[in-house]
């Protein structure tokens, strides 16, 4: 049985006392749930949310990081710098980061097998675009960007993966993929997975994120290979994250 999991990715978003008093109303009002519940923080406000936290069940993961171990690399930020402040999970080929940053499969090939190496988890963001989806190659290019950064990895490593599948047309629109459509390439994903291990394709936890919300998250989360939800603009509101945790049981 896979754990369901809810993610908030704060993106650039929330000051440090911003991100202070949402965390305070998160874990004052946390409902009691099966399912791990992990917020992404910006880098500046990492360290004060794994203090104010500690002890908690909400887990703080890093929204990026550097593929080196460390060096001249001007406003980047390393697994052991993470890990040092008790960082254990990292979002990595977010659509925000190939879009605008220019990070491509294989510079995320590479940031994957330097988490992997470090012993972090690693929260494995692909999708495809509105076009991709409408050309109707939007298996085609979710196996791409799959096999391009995750299935060369061994076996073993894929304890420390998480697939989010985020088509890239629902990210910030509003508009979500339908339940079924979600679940159509999440089965999918998993079934090429198993291409590869059938036992580690049992266990994958693989997230759907895209306008994410409470009134449309039990239904997403309730298809069988939809493990939970990476949630960008309704994790920003207490409320809105908290409805999303209690709609994941
Ligand atoms: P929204 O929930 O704002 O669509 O963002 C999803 C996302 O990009 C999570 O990483």
């Amino acid at each position: 049985m896979r754990k369901i999991i809810v993610a908030g990715n704060w993106k650039m978003n929330k000051t440090a006392s911003e991100t202070r008093v949402l965390l305070e109303e998160l874990q004052a009002q946390l409902p009691a749930t099966t399912a791990g519940v992990m917020v992404a923080p910006t880098f500046v406000n990492l360290a004060g949310a794994v203090e104010q936290l500690g002890g908690s069940a909400i887990e703080v993961v890093a929204q990026n990081m550097h593929f080196a171990d460390s060096g001249a690399y001007t406003g980047e930020i390393s697994a052991d710098m993470l890990a040092d402040i008790g960082i254990k999970t990292v979002i990595l080929g977010h659509s925000e980061r190939r879009a605008y940053f220019g990070e491509d499969d294989a510079l995320l090939s590479k940031k994957v097998g330097k988490a992997i190496e470090k012993g972090m988890k690693v929260i494995f963001c692909f999708g495809e675009e509105l076009a991709d989806r409408y050309d109707k190659k939007h298996f085609e290019v979710v196996e791409k960007q799959l096999k391009n950064a995750l299935f060369d990895l061994p076996e073993t490593a894929w304890q420390q993966i998480i697939l989010a599948y985020e088509p890239v047309w629902a990210i910030g629109t509003g508009e979500t993929a339908s339940p079924e459509q979600a679940q159509e390439v999440h089965a999918f994903i998993r079934s090429r997975v198993a291409g590869h291990s059938a036992e580690v394709a049992d266990g994958v936890q693989i997230l759907y994120g895209g306008s994410m919300k409470p009134d449309n998250a039990k239904e997403l989360i309730a298809k069988p290979d939809i493990d939970g939800g990476l949630i960008g603009g309704a994790s920003l509101k207490a409320e809105d994250f908290l409805a999303i945790c209690r709609a994941a049981g």
